[in-house]
């Protein structure tokens, strides 16, 4: 485990007591939203088998997901990030533990992770592929104004979100309250760039960015994944984080054939190499849903280890 990771999980640790599974009833109520996940997947991929005799019925691609993240991006307000006792929630499995925990707690452990990887990369500039809402960066750039962050989102509600705090340029209150970052100058949100644009063709230069990073965004592009990693490679400068389901981390039982059902990221950590990529670190052991592995990958391209060497 490197340094960073390892100050991440104790931070995660102790931000998820509250979240442990340590009673019968909730117990109870973890497996039967295993079982009833596994159901869910069963029928999915029975589908998919049919699908080969009405094609049509075969595959969730981008059209389909973009327009079901605009619906989600829409319906989701900041008021959702108020972190409520932990009783509700999806079933997560961390090391020995059970957990039940909501999409916003889940997705403050992974900033926690994104947080640590980040900053022992000291970048001047980032930029997120994928950064739905924006929750990320905004966090990100309240907790170091120093640094000019950048985010693309193809959907237009995901987008005008986020943009729409870069216009009032503080921080909801409720964010402030959420954040597992400490906030330096809320003021900074205003400062960052939020672009609409698909990962298959960004609207960068190369080398544009010290770091680029996605958090859980690659998972949705398995349709144009080899697209996509040339672009995020192509704009980065030196360093890409990745916290991605890899397939490394989702290679049998339900997490597998859950992959398979949504039609999910099914890149390996070792086909990185092939896009120019030197993999620096993985972190496999952090908190993620029963049915979903994640890894936390850094890399850099293999010709900026080559200069700096
Ligand atoms: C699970 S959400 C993650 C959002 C954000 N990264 C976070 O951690 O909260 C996946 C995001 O990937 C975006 N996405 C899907 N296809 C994309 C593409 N081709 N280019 C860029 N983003 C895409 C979706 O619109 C969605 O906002």
């Amino acid at each position: 485990m490197t340094r960073s990771a390892e100050d991440a999980a104790m931070k995660v640790g102790q931000m998820l007591e509250t979240f442990c599974v340590n009673d019968r009833d909730r117990s109870k109520r973890w497996s039967r939203l295993v079982r009833a996940q596994a159901r869910r997947v069963a029928i999915l991929n029975a589908k998919r088998v049919l699908g080969f005799i009405w094609p049509g019925l075969r595959y969730r691609g981008q059209p389909e997901i973009l327009a079901a993240y605009d619906r989600q991006w829409r319906k989701k307000k900041w008021e959702k990030y108020r972190m409520g006792s932990g009783l509700e929630g999806a079933p997560w499995v961390w090391r020995d533990r059970k957990l039940l925990l909501s999409n916003e707690a889940g997705a403050a452990v992974r900033l926690t992770y994104m947080d640590a990887a980040l900053t022992s990369l000291r970048p001047r500039s980032v930029l997120e592929v994928g950064c739905g809402n924006g929750i990320n960066l905004l966090l990100l750039a309240a907790a170091y104004p120093a640094v000019q962050f950048f985010g693309i989102e193809p959907t237009e509600n995901g987008w005008s979100a986020a943009q729409r705090v870069v216009h009032e340029g503080r921080l909801p209150d409720v964010l402030k309250q959420f954040s597992p970052l400490a906030i330096v100058d809320e003021g900074a949100v205003s400062r960052i760039r939020f672009e609409r644009g698909s990962a298959a063709k960004l609207p960068y230069r190369e080398g544009s960015f010290d770091v680029v990073f996605t958090s859980l965004a690659l998972e949705q592009m398995e349709a144009i994944r080899s697209q996509a990693m040339t672009e995020i490679v192509r704009v980065a400068k030196s360093y890409i984080v990745m916290l991605e389901p890899f397939c490394d981390v989702n290679s049998g039982g339900l997490r597998r054939r859950y992959v398979k059902a949504y039609d999910y990221f099914q890149g390996a950590i070792s086909d990185l190499p092939r896009y120019g990529l030197e993999v620096i670190s993985i972190e496999k052991d952090m908190p993620h849903k029963a049915w979903l592995g994640t890894a936390l990958v850094v890399a850099t391209k293999s010709d900026a280890a080559e200069h700096s060497a």
